[in-house]
């Protein structure tokens, strides 16, 4: 069952005005794009039409349009244009499944819980230092980080954030054996410092990864 708390799934600047990107929460693919004002949306990963994946699809304007037979759906995921019936009032029943989302802290967020929503994360102002795919569950990098992993010493894990020192980490669980880090750094770190915090990160997925091949 999903839980009942905002989950991370991106940087906020991987996520560009006009683009589209596909991710998954335990299995559920999610389509994330953001449209021409700025606003972010995250929907479930498929076209009612074929199913197509709609994160291939293109931003226009407010509107995401399908990459297979282009049609277009408004910010509320309801269809509103099929090219084939140009001149066809789209039934309601022809939407795509939304979920709530939030930025906070650089990260974009998304709440798949059933349950009555709350507030987005109260996060600092941070910089984006990247999103650090791993070969193994989320579960095997969260014991390494609370028990002082190559990112510096225990890290304080509070529901789908880990915090160590500066360092503000959004957990994503992304399926089976696949997990993903999304890093941001409060403060002003400087150039240098974020060029080392990098090689922390690769450090930190080569060590999980390879605890995980040893297991
Ligand atoms: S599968 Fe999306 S428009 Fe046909």
């Amino acid at each position: 069952m999903t839980p009942d708390i905002w989950l991370p799934l991106a940087l906020t600047t991987a996520i560009e005005t006009g683009t589209s990107a596909g991710t998954a929460i335990d299995g559920t693919e999610i389509a994330v794009w953001r449209d021409v004002a700025g606003r972010v949306h995250t929907w479930e990963d498929r076209c009612p039409h074929r199913g197509m994946k709609l994160s291939f699809g293109f931003v226009r304007g407010d509107h995401i349009a399908c990459l297979y037979h282009g049609w277009q759906y408004d910010a509320a995921g309801q269809c509103r244009y099929i090219p084939a019936h140009p001149d066809l009032e789209v039934p309601k029943s022809i939407c795509v499944k939304t979920w709530p989302v939030a930025e906070a802290g650089g990260m974009v967020w998304v709440w798949l819980g059933a349950g009555a929503l709350v507030p987005a994360p109260d996060l600092p102002q941070a910089v984006a230092l990247r999103s650090l795919y791993l070969d193994c569950p989320l579960s095997r990098v969260v014991a390494l980080l609370e028990g002082g992993s190559p990112l510096g010493g225990a890290a304080q894990v509070d529901g789908a954030v880990a915090r160590v020192g500066a360092l503000v980490i959004g957990l994503q669980s992304v399926a089976p054996g696949r997990s993903a880090l999304h890093i941001t750094v409060a403060g002003a770190p400087t150039e240098a410092e974020l060029t080392t915090l990098t090689h922390k990160a690769e450090a930190l997925r080569r060590v999980a990864e390879r605890v995980e091949a040893a297991a």
